[in-house]
């Protein structure tokens, strides 16, 4: 069993880029059969960022939206924790940036955490547990998990592109609280990395998707114990994951739970139930490393009753995997923070394969 829970998520700020793109656009500019991208990988819509517009404008208009509606003041955040792998600066951390934008200074500890697409979940932890030691006295933190994905242009991740940020201030549990107790599993791997001086990621997809799923059912073994594998995911309202593509996550859902006993069955109504729902939004908008978890558990929480109880899994390639529950607050009902979920989804501008392919010519992200 979990422990009781003092902290968690305060308030929630999301930002989306102003730009996206179908991927039957992508597949028609490739010249390959659509349905590889919407059925074989399970992607919609990949977001992405114009010209002049960076991952500090996705992290520090996410933070803005936390800020606005927490009933703290800026004096109040002692942390400042930034998870990312799209770095503007092999020094400075990217919550510079965004303090500068925000005017944030003074008795803070800030700085950056670098794990691929786990960053923002550590940021998350190293808050909670700051919270819990005590040392935090009274302040609270301010995580941004901010990400802009790119491949290289025809690279076969192109269709799982994605650009967004998502700002969390941990402190009183009104949205969630999250569970001291977690569950982590890591291992030294090359399934996904970017050399200093490249712009662009390289992948071993089958790896990745290996220790993705070896990841995942260490993390579930731990989460679960001594329990009734099916009874453990009978508490569960929903199960959110680090979203890469919808079909990895389908991949790592199937062989866990098949690891664990499930039947056929019985896993195919867990994932239609408790997983597929979780990544609705994320099909509009794409990977967005450090904060595709973070956008799924945006997503899962809005409209939830007080007492619903999430598992959320992160996966970071080299790599690092780490599990744990949350449980929705007073605030997650009324889920403030989605009216700018909505706003950005209705505002941004849908482009054609020739713009897109136009933007990818001018905006070569920095090395
Ligand atoms: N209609 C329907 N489905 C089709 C299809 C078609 N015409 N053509 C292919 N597919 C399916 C394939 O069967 C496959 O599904 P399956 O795995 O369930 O069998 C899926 O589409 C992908 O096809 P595949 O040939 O494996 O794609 P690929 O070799 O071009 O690889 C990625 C594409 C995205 C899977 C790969 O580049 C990858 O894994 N990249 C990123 C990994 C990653 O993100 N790691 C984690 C970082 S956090």
């Amino acid at each position: 069993m979990t422990k009781t829970q003092t902290f968690g998520i305060a308030s929630l700020g999301v930002h989306l880029p102003p730009l996206a793109m179908k991927v039957e656009e992508l597949a028609e500019l490739r010249g390959v059969d659509p349905n590889k991208f919407t059925r074989g990988l399970g992607c919609r819509e990949i977001a992405l960022c114009p010209e002049g517009f960076d991952v500090v404008d996705l992290a520090t208009e996410a933070a803005r939206r936390a800020l606005s509606r927490w009933d703290g003041k800026l004096e109040d955040i002692g942390l400042l924790a930034v998870g990312t792998e799209t770095a503007v600066d092999m020094s400075r951390p990217l919550g510079a940036f965004v303090a500068s934008n925000l005017g944030l200074s003074g008795n803070i500890r800030s700085y950056e955490v670098k794990h691929a697409c786990y960053g923002g979940s550590v940021a998350l932890r190293q808050a909670l547990e700051w919270k819990l030691s005590g040392v935090s006295k009274g302040k609270a933190a301010l995580v941004i998990a901010a990400d802009v994905s790119l491949y290289a242009p025809k690279d076969p991740g192109e269709p799982t592109q994605g650009a967004g940020a998502v700002a969390m201030i941990v402190d009183a549990p009104t949205i969630c609280a999250i569970d001291a107790d977690t569950f982590a599993y890591s291992e030294p791997q090359l399934d996904f990395w970017r050399p200093v001086g490249e712009a662009y990621p390289r992948v071993d997809g089958p790896l990745s998707l290996d220790c993705y799923m070896r990841g995942a059912e260490h993390c579930f073994r731990q989460f679960i114990g001594e329990r009734d594998a099916k009874a453990a995911f009978a508490e569960l309202s929903d199960i959110c994951f680090h979203v890469p593509f919808p079909k990895m996550v389908k991949k790592a859902l199937v062989h866990t739970a098949t690891a664990l006993g499930l039947s056929e069955a019985e896993t195919a109504t867990l994932y239609e139930q408790k997983v597929e729902p979780t990544m609705r939004l994320n099909q509009r908008v794409g990977n967005c490393y450090t904060a595709a978890l973070w956008l799924s558990v945006a997503h899962t929480l809005a409209g939830k009753d007080e007492g619903a109880r999430l598992a959320t899994f992160s996966y970071g390639s080299g790599f690092g995997t780490e599990l744990f529950g949350l449980t929705a607050g007073p605030g997650a009902k009324a889920a403030a923070w989605m009216t700018d979920v909505e706003t950005d989804l209705k505002d941004r501008r849908l482009i054609d394969g020739a713009e897109y392919e136009r933007l990818r010519e001018a905006n070569v992200p920095a090395h």
